[in-house]
């Protein structure tokens, strides 16, 4: 997409040298870039540089060429804003939606996709309100890139320091590209407008100690699929995240849990007013009775103590037999395997019956199928074990076909 507008924006970090490369790249692409540094990065690179390498007159403040409403046209006209380096100030600016500078009111009134790319010493970047900041903005669809570890501005090293122009240019123009698919492709229509849908994904896993867990091989991808699906379909999202091995989608709600006990606290909390959950994680089915707080030793010459297993709650079933909200619709995966007492599919039918959920997705599950980037194959069963719809192809694909399902179960457009 050669002529794409992008504005540029620049904090005040020492790594604002690596801007002007960035700007530099991206016009040798033939992209049309406007500047907006802070401040604070005029201590680093002056004015005159961004100028004369930006085609385009540069400002800081609101109240420089008031006229034209700068931040109001720049955020209009922008298919992709990238900050970098994005400092910790920054990013806190943006988190709480302040609009004190040029760069902060842009951010405000920006449609198109934002990329950042921090910069800052380790210790602010493992900050809890940077984290948090980050979380903020994640949650909210900005694509916060994880900065690079290595030597910083003194004599210290570590995660903090800003990708090479390289990078950034690189990051920049795959968000670039992904957006233009998006406008060209046709938007799925919004039929879940106006209702709220809870979806967990990915594995939970159980402390054995403080080193080792109990875990499974899912990668959260089906259910971050369905996630993101919902959210493209105007559902309001809500993605409960133990532990997955992909970013959670832009533009949903993410709660982080790692153990099945958190899976069940997030769960229930965020299925009170919700229309739909979806329960695609993996969920253990038992725990080790103890976790001691201290590393499990290995003894010479003595074998290791048994580990004594206890059931876990089964929250799908919960869910059904006491739902926070009378209305929700309940739906479940089965991992399913075949084996002599059973097909995949019978094994899933019983499954259906046991636990009540209005659907239940059947997928089959091995090293090599159902689990990871993979394609995927459903039958969806009701609570009595009939068959109602299937659904194959990427976990995109069965993602759609699912909500296709669900939105004819809801019924109407659109919630109270
Ligand atoms: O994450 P991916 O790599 O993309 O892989 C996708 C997947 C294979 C994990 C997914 O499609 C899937 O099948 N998810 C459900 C996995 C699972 O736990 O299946 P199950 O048959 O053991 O459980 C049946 C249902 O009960 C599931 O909805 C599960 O979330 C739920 N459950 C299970 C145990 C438990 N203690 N509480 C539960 O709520």
């Amino acid at each position: 997409m050669p002529g794409a507008h992008i504005v540029l924006g620049v904090s005040g970090g020492i790594a604002a040298y690596k801007a002007v490369l960035l700007l530099r790249l991206l016009r040798e692409r033939g992209h049309d870039v406007r500047v907006v540094p802070t401040a604070g990065a005029l201590e680093f690179v002056g004015k005159a540089t961004w100028e004369a390498l930006s085609g385009h007159p540069v400002h800081t403040s609101v109240f420089e060429g008031a006229a034209e409403v700068e931040h109001v046209m720049l955020g209009r006209s922008a298919d992709l804003l990238v900050v970098a380096p994005a400092t910790a100030d920054l990013l806190s600016r943006a988190a709480t939606g302040r609009a004190d500078d040029l760069l902060t009111a842009t951010l405000l009134t920006v449609t198109c996709p934002v990329l950042m790319a921090p910069a800052m010493h380790t210790e602010m970047w493992q900050h809890p309100a940077t984290v948090a900041n980050v979380a903020t903005l994640r949650a909210r669809g900005v694509h916060v890139m994880d900065p690079d570890s290595g030597r910083l501005t003194g004599q210290d090293s570590g995660p903090g320091r800003l990708p090479e122009p390289e990078a950034l240019e690189a990051a920049a123009l795959a968000l670039l590209a992904r957006a233009e698919g998006v406008a060209a492709e046709p938007k799925p229509a919004p039929d879940l407008a106006g209702r709220r849908i809870v979806i967990s994904a990915g594995g939970t896993r159980e402390p054995l100690d403080p080193v080792r867990f109990l875990g499974n091989r899912s990668s959260g991808r089906q259910g971050v699929a369905i996630a993101a699906a919902a959210a493209q379909r105007g559902a309001d999202v809500e993605l409960v995240a133990a532990n997955l091995a992909v970013p959670a989608p832009p533009g949903v709600r993410v709660t982080g849990v790692e153990t099945t006990a958190q899976l069940r606290d997030a769960v229930r909390r965020a299925a009170r007013g919700a229309d739909v959950v979806v329960m695609a994680a993996a969920v253990a089915d038992f725990r080790p009775a103890t976790a001691p707080g201290v590393k499990i030793k290995k003894v010479a010459g003595r074998p290791p103590a048994p580990i004594e297993l206890v059931e876990n709650p089964d929250i799908l079933a919960e869910l059904v037999a006491d739902p926070p909200d009378a209305r929700t619709l309940v739906v479940g995966f089965a991992a399913e395997t075949g084996d002599e007492t059973g097909s995949v599919l019978e094994h899933g039918r019983a499954k259906a019956r046991r636990k009540g959920a209005s659907l239940l997705a059947v997928n089959e599950v091995g090293p090599a199928v159902g689990f990871g980037d993979v394609a995927n194959q459903v039958t969806v069963l009701d609570a009595n074990g009939e068959i109602v719809g299937e659904a194959s192809g990427t976990k995109d694909d069965v993602a759609h076909g699912l909500l296709d399902l669900i939105a004819s179960r809801l019924g109407g457009v659109g919630g109270a």
